[in-house]
């Protein structure tokens, strides 16, 4: 039997919410304007400042989307509770910019994206998510080259990037928990559907995926996460291994 799919007539609501959401996402990308003044080489120049573009060019699609699901102009504030659990995820460094802003976060967008292409009952969305989805696969791969340059033969930077990412898989397995009733409750059996087997299944993927790009096993750690994250918040002087790449231009 076939899955169950989202259509606009029971599932407004919900596909206007995230569409809201990713011209969040899409805002976050013009970040890549400071990602700029660190990129290593003019290549790499080049490529932000296409993504940049492509940036630009997805949050009009998504204004887009959303003025065709939710029949309407203003786009609501993203809700305090889910700002506060995803912030701050992007990256100063350029290792850590091009780990956690593209090869973990666009990463995350992307199979949300390849969610609603598979369950959405709409060719207007599913083409233009389509579309989309193709530029990411782009930033992601950029993300993935440039992490695995940076790593090099660290085993610190392995640590240190498994480290970071198990703080952004914690805050959204919060988030999955925090909003799972209110979302079994609130949208159809297929949007509820939708959004568990996002969480479990995609966040399975992701985490195999993430393990493989850093080399390190898929192991939580807490200790681990915590450590990351205070190196990450107060940057600890004594990590001079995650200097920004000597410029080359
Ligand atoms: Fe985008
Ligand atoms: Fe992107």
């Amino acid at each position: 039997m076939g899955r169950a799919k989202l259509t606009l007539e029971t599932d407004r609501e919900l596909l206007a919410f995230i569409f809201a959401r990713f011209i969040d996402g899409e805002f976050t990308g013009l970040k890549e304007g400071y990602a700029l003044n660190r990129a290593p080489n003019l290549e790499a120049a080049d490529f932000l400042a296409r993504q940049i573009r492509d940036e630009i060019r997805h949050a009009n699609m998504y204004r887009t989307l959303y003025e065709y699901t939710a029949a309407t102009k203003k786009i609501p504030p993203s809700p305090r509770l889910l700002t506060l659990i995803m912030a701050p995820v992007t990256g100063r460094l350029w290792l850590e910019h091009c780990f956690l802003d593209k090869a973990l976060g666009e990463r995350w967008v992307l199979c949300l994206m390849e969610t609603l292409i598979e369950t959405v009952d709409d060719r207007k969305i599913v083409n233009h998510l389509k579309a989309i989805a193709k530029d990411e696969r782009t930033h992601i791969a950029f993300g993935e080259e440039q992490t695995r340059a940076g790593i090099g033969q660290s085993a610190f930077r392995r640590f240190y990037l498994w480290g970071l990412y198990l703080r952004v898989d914690f805050a959204l397995a919060l988030a999955f928990r925090l909003t799972r009733s209110l979302i079994q409750k609130r949208y159809s059996t297929a949007a509820a559907a939708l959004l568990t087997d996002f969480f479990s299944d995609a966040r399975a993927r992701i985490r195999r995926e993430i393990a493989e790009l850093v080399g390190v096993p898929a192991r939580n750690s807490l200790w681990q996460l915590f450590i990351c994250q205070l190196i990450f918040l107060i940057r600890l002087p004594c990590v001079g291994w995650l200097r920004n790449p000597r410029k080359t231009f």
